[in-house]
């Protein structure tokens, strides 16, 4: 059963600059929230309760203003400095000591996840043994993403990443799940051309020894990018569309962390009281009344 999370808000968020020159891109708004609470809100309804954020060197004050250790949360949340980016494994030899024995889930920072069938999918995947486990999602564009090319049985036979050419139109999503060998596999690691280590080179690690699973979110489920300006707007107004229309909140974690009966009524109050007046904390007092 995996129990810790790590989320990677590190990134210099360069496409989206001059947004992103004074702010990391993960506490930038999606429609009403930091984009962060996006991807922790998809760890906690997997029942998460620990994490580790890795932000950039310097940027550490600014998490810690909204998802300060001490929470309102029910969670725990500890913070490490990447120095300066390296690729995305890079978050399991920072994390080494966070993740100690255990097995881990990973996921990207600016990473949206959304619909009825992830709770669901999560859940089933919690338990994970041994290996490491990817989610798949079928994308337009191949070629801005880790592809997955799959057989007739569904089982992943390649992984590449940004190919220029495929058929497969399967990309790997920003979370992941692994065992403890993960730690020992990231140090094997060598930098690629671009001169990071890659996630797709580690998940072939675990494939070459069998032990890479692979879950679909179908159309069920929605993946969207928040790469690019454009797409991140895209992803706003998706939210808004959906908050506006059904009066729920996507991704409101006091709301997630009290269905999960991590925190009850008093921790609502305190969040109310830390947000101040405004719509989300209007919401939150729905919540209790
Ligand atoms: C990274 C990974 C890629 C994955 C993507 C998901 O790419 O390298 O395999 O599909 O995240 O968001 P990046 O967005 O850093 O280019």
């Amino acid at each position: 059963m995996i129990k810790k999370g790590i989320i990677l808000a590190g990134g210099m968020g360069t496409r989206m600059s001059p947004l992103t020159i004074a702010v990391n891109k993960q506490l930038l708004p999606l429609y009403d929230k930091p984009l962060i609470y996006y991807p922790l809100s998809v760890l906690m309804l997997a029942g998460i309760k620990k994490y580790l954020i890795i932000v950039n060197k310097g940027q550490l004050n600014q998490f810690r203003k909204i998802l300060p250790e001490k929470n309102n949360l029910g969670i725990s949340i500890e913070y490490k400095e990447q120095l300066k980016p390296g690729g995305l494994p890079q978050a399991f030899t920072i994390g080494e000591k966070f993740i100690g024995k255990d097995s881990v889930s990973l996921i990207l920072g600016d990473n949206f996840f959304y619909g009825q069938s992830l709770t669901r999918i999560l859940k089933k995947n919690i338990n994970l043994g041994s290996g490491a486990k990817i989610f798949l999602h079928p994308v337009k564009n191949p070629a801005l993403y880790g592809i997955a090319t799959l057989n007739q049985s569904k089982k992943v036979i390649k992984l590449v990443e940004k190919p220029k050419n495929t058929k497969s139109n399967y990309a790997v999503t920003g979370l992941y799940f692994f065992d403890n060998k993960v730690i020992e596999l990231t140090k094997k690691l060598k930098p690629s051309k671009r001169g990071e280590l890659e996630i797709i080179d580690l998940l072939n690690l675990y494939k070459r020894k069998s032990k890479l699973k692979a879950e679909f979110i179908g159309r069920g489920g929605s993946w969207l990018d928040t790469g690019n300006i454009s797409d991140f707007y895209d992803a706003s107004n998706f939210i808004s569309a959906i908050e506006n229309r059904q009066g729920l909140k996507v991704a409101c974690l006091e709301e997630i962390a009290l269905n999960n009966n991590w925190i009850n009524k008093n921790q609502i109050n305190l969040a109310i009281n830390f947000y101040g007046k405004c719509d989300y904390s209007k919401y939150l007092r729905s919540l209790i009344a």
